[in-house]
């Protein structure tokens, strides 16, 4: 290779890295925030509440553990995005706000669309084995209402 090309490539490659960085900086600026706790939903126990901690809550409440990964661009777009549009629908932190939709939750459990595939990949102590989910689903119902996703019969288990 010559030195030429060489050079040209390390400075494609300066560029490259800084603006990784500018953008991170940028993408960053009064996102990755934990607003304040106003008000929390009447847990129905204490275990729907920690389940809902452990599988749900970095999107829905204002206690968002942010991993180290959330700093790293593109990453960190996606995953504050989740965080700000999964709040804005539903946050257990606001609790009486009128834009927050628990009749859902158990369904969106039951039928997989919550949590997210792609947090799961990422959270292995979000994922709940089956009876732990039926668990969070008795939860939810008692605690937001509605009812689980179609084929909802009530677990056998435990
Ligand atoms: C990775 C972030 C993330 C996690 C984790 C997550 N959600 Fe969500 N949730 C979202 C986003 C984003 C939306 C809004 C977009 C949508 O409706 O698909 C949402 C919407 C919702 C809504 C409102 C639906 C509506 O349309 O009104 C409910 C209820 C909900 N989620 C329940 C849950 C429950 C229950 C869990 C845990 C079992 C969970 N979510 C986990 C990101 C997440």
């Amino acid at each position: 290779m010559s030195r030429r090309i060489l050079t040209i490539l390390l400075i494609l490659l300066a560029c490259l890295i800084v603006s990784c960085i500018a953008i991170s900086f940028i993408s960053q600026r009064g996102g990755h925030t934990n607003p304040p706790v106003t008000a929390e939903p009447q847990w129905d126990s204490p275990r729907t509440r920690e389940l809902f901690f452990r599988a749900c809550a970095d999107c829905h409440s204002n206690e968002t553990v942010w991993p180290w990964y959330s700093n790293v661009p593109p990453v960190s777009l996606l995953i504050q995005n989740d965080t700000l549009e999964g709040r804005a629908k539903f946050n257990v932190s606001e609790w009486g706000r009128p834009e927050n939709e628990g009749g859902e939750a158990a369904e969106l459990l039951q039928n997989g669309e919550m949590p997210p595939r792609m947090f799961l990949l990422m959270h292995s102590s979000a994922r709940l084995n089956d009876s732990e989910k039926q668990e969070l689903l008795k939860g939810l119902i008692a605690t937001f209402g509605g009812e689980g996703g179609e084929g909802g019969e009530e677990g056998e288990n435990d």
